[in-house]
């Protein structure tokens, strides 16, 4: 992999177009840009530059286009299929000072970020006027709306209400030779021509930057009720999961989440004002919302009937607010005590929801054949199992010449079932090597002429998602 360094004359241009805080080729700098939270990998940019208008990031890319300067869009650097590393050098480009919200519009529930916005903080600035953006990834604390949109991201909500990409109605993207364009409308419906928006989402910053989206918003549901639910066989909390929507509930989550998910989480987690036993080989955290309590208690009593019919134990009810964010807090501190247990490898399967016991059931026997073992959660509602691999004590060796057998038999039957290599984390620099398991040829070549049109001379983000 050719690492490019940023000559001086360049330096200098782009010295020229930034401020002081924008320009940044301090080796600390650089280190703290130059990772995700992918594995343990760091790629460190030439230089960061750090925009703060759409007016910069054009200047910028005006000025790498023309020197064939490798430039990679950076976020909350939360990422997880290593979207963000700079594998070429090159310019890093953070959008982190670019993160005001712009507008909400109440009148016609939309709103109008920069990219650099924190998820939560939209989240938190839209519902002030009772209003919802439900796209939430665990580290929503953290990560951009940006990143958000790069990846489409998804997160527990998506189960009722839809990934990023259903929330994003309009684009304003500066593509890699300078030009800024608007992608389409700020309109619910829109059938006039191709569909950049849809494109550009999960596009993973390799056909240009994000510098404003106009998202959709949704009232705010004034309620929730929250259940947690042990099973003695995980296997048998998979099944009761199709079973929920068959049994005519549409929950706004649908977790699951393996014993030693729960077990790491308790141990690595601070000030968890609950403990659970680990007794259960799994759990579902499932949640229901909406605005009437009967209908509230209704979901509830079906949901519990499905539940009891296969097989759980007694089931939590969070009474309180404050034991609902217990919960919460719980389910999204896993990935990162996952981290702290040991270094790991995510793989972000997904398969139409009711093949989910027979995608958990091929990763464990895998898993058995290989040697390795793999702790499973994720967004069991969607079919979305983050696939956990253990590196504990496996040798060098069969980290890196067989395990990446084993990680192609997992895609290979996540395909067969249906399913496709990732749901949400998107395919960056990891996923890489395994796209020709969900495209054949034909369609890698199709996707290759659309990065071509785009970045003829390959530059933005090079090295990610085509293999
Ligand atoms: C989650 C992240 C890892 O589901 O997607 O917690
Ligand atoms: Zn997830």
């Amino acid at each position: 992999m050719t690492i490019v360094s940023v000559p001086a004359n360049v330096r200098a241009a782009l010295e020229a177009v930034l401020d002081c805080d924008g320009f940044l080729v301090d080796e600390e700098q650089r280190k703290h840009y130059g990772h995700d939270e992918t594995e343990n990998l760091q790629y460190p940019p030439s230089v960061v530059v750090r925009p703060t208008s759409t007016e910069q990031v054009a200047a910028v890319v005006r000025i790498c286009a023309e020197h064939a300067i490798p430039i990679t869009p950076i976020g909350g650097r939360t990422g997880l299929s290593g979207g963000a590393l700079c594998v070429h050098g090159g310019v890093g480009m953070a959008l982190d000072r670019m993160n005001a919200v712009v507008a909400i519009d109440d009148k016609n529930l939309q709103v109008t970020v920069e990219p650099g916005v924190i998820t939560q903080v939209l989240q938190e600035a839209v519902a002030a006027k009772g209003l919802y953006y439900p796209p939430d990834p665990s580290s929503r604390g953290s990560c951009t709306i940006g990143g958000n949109i790069a990846e489409n991201a998804g997160g527990p909500r998506a189960v009722k209400y839809g990934v990023t990409r259903d929330f994003v109605l309009n684009l304003q993207v500066v593509l890699p030779n300078g030009e800024v364009i608007w992608t389409g409308a700020n309109t619910l419906k829109n059938s006039t021509g191709y569909d950049l928006t849809r494109l550009l989402v999960g596009s993973e910053g390799t056909l240009g930057i994000i510098t404003r989206a106009v998202l959709r918003l949704v009232p705010l549901p004034k309620d929730t009720r929250l259940m947690l639910v042990p099973f003695p066989s995980a296997m048998k909390a998979c099944e009761a999961v199709s079973a929920t929507f068959r049994a005519g509930v549409l929950p706004s989550a649908m977790e699951f989440m393996e014993r030693d998910a729960i077990a790491w989480t308790m141990r690595f987690t601070d000030g968890l004002p609950t403990q659970l036993s680990t007794d259960p080989e799994a759990y579902l955290l499932i949640e229901v919302d909406g605005d009437h309590a009967d209908m509230l208690m209704r979901d509830c009593e079906r949901i519990l009937e499905v539940m009891e019919a296969h097989g759980c134990g007694e089931v939590l009810f969070a009474e309180t607010t404050a034991e609902k964010d217990a919960l919460w807090k719980m389910r999204r501190s896993v990935p990162v005590s996952v981290k702290a247990h040991s270094v790991y490898k995510e793989e972000d399967t997904v398969v139409p929801r009711y093949e989910l016991p027979r995608l958990l059931a091929g990763v464990k026997e895998i898993g058995r054949r290989y040697g390795f073992s793999s702790v499973c959660y994720g967004h069991a509602g969607d079919g979305n199992l983050h696939v956990n691999i253990i590196r504990g004590d496996l040798s060098d060796k069969f980290w890196e010449e067989e395990l990446p057998m084993a990680i192609r038999e997992i895609f290979e039957i996540t395909v067969s079932l249906g399913g496709t290599l990732s749901g949400e984390h998107g395919i960056g620099l990891v996923q890489r090597p395994y796209m020709d398991i969900a495209f054949d040829p034909v369609q890698l070549d199709l996707m290759r002429s659309i990065k071509r049109v785009f970045d003829p001379l390959g530059i933005m983000n090079p090295g990610k998602v085509l293999p």
